[in-house]
């Protein structure tokens, strides 16, 4: 397995300036937008983050393939709850129980319930790959329509042009570019229709 060191490209008695140097380099390399992937960007970033910290996370979390390319972490579940159900139980995004309270009530499948994201997918995929319909219309980061508010756990972004950091801050993120960072998440889908997302969307497009 490569160590943090090997992945950032530096010798072991690198110095902080050294480090970061390198990371702004490798990360700019393996940014998907310059060809390279999630999960490079992903071990460059967990690498620096080792190296910042001194060491104190085990790097064993982070296990590399002899391409460095392959996270530990290969699959996330993730609990979703359909926006328009909050609406209509008279609920509130920012409710502490919300899922709880999902939970209680017998939403259809295609309202509340779970999936797998495996591997690199990002979230939307894995959603349609469940055959589920979310929306969605540029899929590359440039509108709002698939949308999602992380209710709680992570979530990966690459590249989004569009959203605020006072929304992102709030956990409204992209699901068509974003990947589980933890192995559960739960996350409110469709919330496009909220009134602060209205000028970032765009004409739907056909699935
Ligand atoms: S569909 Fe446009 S950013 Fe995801």
């Amino acid at each position: 397995m490569q160590s943090p060191f090997d992945v950032l490209g530096v010798d072991r008695d690198a110095g902080e300036d050294e480090i970061r140097r390198a990371y702004r380099q490798r990360a700019k390399e393996t940014h998907p937008d310059q060809g390279g992937t999630r999960r490079q960007f992903r071990l460059v970033k967990a690498a620096y983050e080792e190296l910042s910290a001194g060491g104190g996370r085990d790097w064993d979390e982070v296990a590399a393939d002899e391409e460095g390319e392959t996270l530990a972490r290969t699959e996330s579940v993730v609990e979703y709850l359909d926006y328009d159900a909050i609406v209509e139980q008279g609920w509130s995004l920012d409710d502490d129980d919300l899922f709880e309270k999902a939970n209680r009530v017998r939403f259809d499948d295609a309202t509340h319930g779970t999936f797998v994201v495996e591997g690199d997918d990002s979230v939307l995929e894995a959603a349609e790959d469940a055959g589920f319909d979310w929306p969605f219309s540029c899929r590359g980061g440039a509108c709002a329509n698939c949308a999602v508010a992380v209710v709680s756990g992570e979530m990966d972004v690459f590249h989004d042009h569009v959203l605020p950091e006072e929304l992102t801050e709030r956990g409204i993120l992209l699901s068509c570019i974003g990947t589980p960072a933890t192995s559960d998440m739960q996350v409110v889908f469709n919330v496009k229709d909220l009134p602060e997302l209205e000028e970032h969307l765009l004409p739907p497009r056909p699935s």
